[in-house]
């Protein structure tokens, strides 16, 4: 299993690393065999698997299933799992138990949301022995403050604030942060000024790493296609033609075959 050091040196190495999401045991078990360095279950979890708008009605309990199902099909591979909206907000004790139920489905390490006021208690957690990754830019818990799902670090001011968070969360010991829908220029500047790596989504090519979501890369919408994701696959048409082609075979009573009734 690759740790939080490996990710240190593929950046010192000037090398690039890959992220993505998962959701359940059954592709945590492709992914085991990929050569994907880290795991996110990632609260889009609420949007992709239980069809929210957004991430805000993601739960503890909700983020416990889903790690402890992806950590029984990674076979090891590093994992991090999400701190739902709010839950390092509330105060220090819900924090931790929140921390250790996550640590204790399987996760190795948790990302929060969030810099400027977050860094006391990142601090505090990372002290006690779990790796926190950050996330800056496009932070959807706070999609309702931040007006939509749109470019951030546009402004001067702007990019300035996302940058003095990057710089405050390296100090407060996170080990990563993501940077999420940020100018390309705003992402290599933090980059460059970090020791810790960064990684990119739709945030231009000078991330130390790239993260994508899972069915992003999968293709498995017909209708939300960003324009940052790139769509390795069109599963949407595979799957549902599959689907569509055993209807049909039922019908047609071409299934079951001779080779599929039992004898
Ligand atoms: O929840 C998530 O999937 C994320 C990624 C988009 C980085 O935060």
């Amino acid at each position: 299993m690759k740790s939080i050091q490996n990710f240190k040196k593929i950046k010192l190495r000037d090398s690039k690393f890959t992220m993505i999401t998962c959701y359940d045991y059954s592709f945590a078990k492709i992914i085991a065999d990929s050569n994907i360095d880290m795991v996110l279950v990632g609260d889009s979890a609420a949007m992709v698997m239980h069809g929210f708008k957004n991430t805000v009605p993601a739960t503890i309990e909700m983020m416990e299933y889903h790690v402890s199902s992806v950590a029984r099909g990674l076979n090891g591979k590093f994992l991090v799992g999400d701190m739902p909206f709010l839950e390092h907000r509330k105060n220090k004790k819900q924090t931790m138990n929140s921390i250790d139920t996550l640590m204790k489905a399987g996760a190795n390490a948790i990302k929060i949301e969030g810099g400027q006021n977050h860094t006391k208690i990142i601090k505090y957690i990372v002290d006690s022995g779990v790796p926190i990754m950050g996330h800056l830019g496009l932070t959807p818990q706070s999609v309702n403050a931040l007006g939509g799902w749109k470019l951030q670090g546009n402004s001067k001011i702007e990019a300035e604030k996302i940058f003095e968070d990057a710089m405050k969360l390296e100090r407060s010991g996170v080990f990563a942060i993501v940077l999420e829908m940020i100018p390309e220029k705003l992402a290599k500047k933090i980059t460059e000024n970090l020791k810790i790596p960064t990684i990119g989504i739709g945030a231009g090519a000078y991330t130390s790493g790239q993260v994508l979501v899972l069915q992003d890369l999968l293709g498995m919408s017909n209708k939300f296609n960003p324009s940052f994701a790139r769509k390795y696959l069109n599963g949407y048409d595979l799957i549902k033609n599959a689907i569509d082609n055993f209807h049909d075979d039922v019908r047609r009573g071409s299934f079951p075959g001779k080779k599929e009734i039992i004898k």
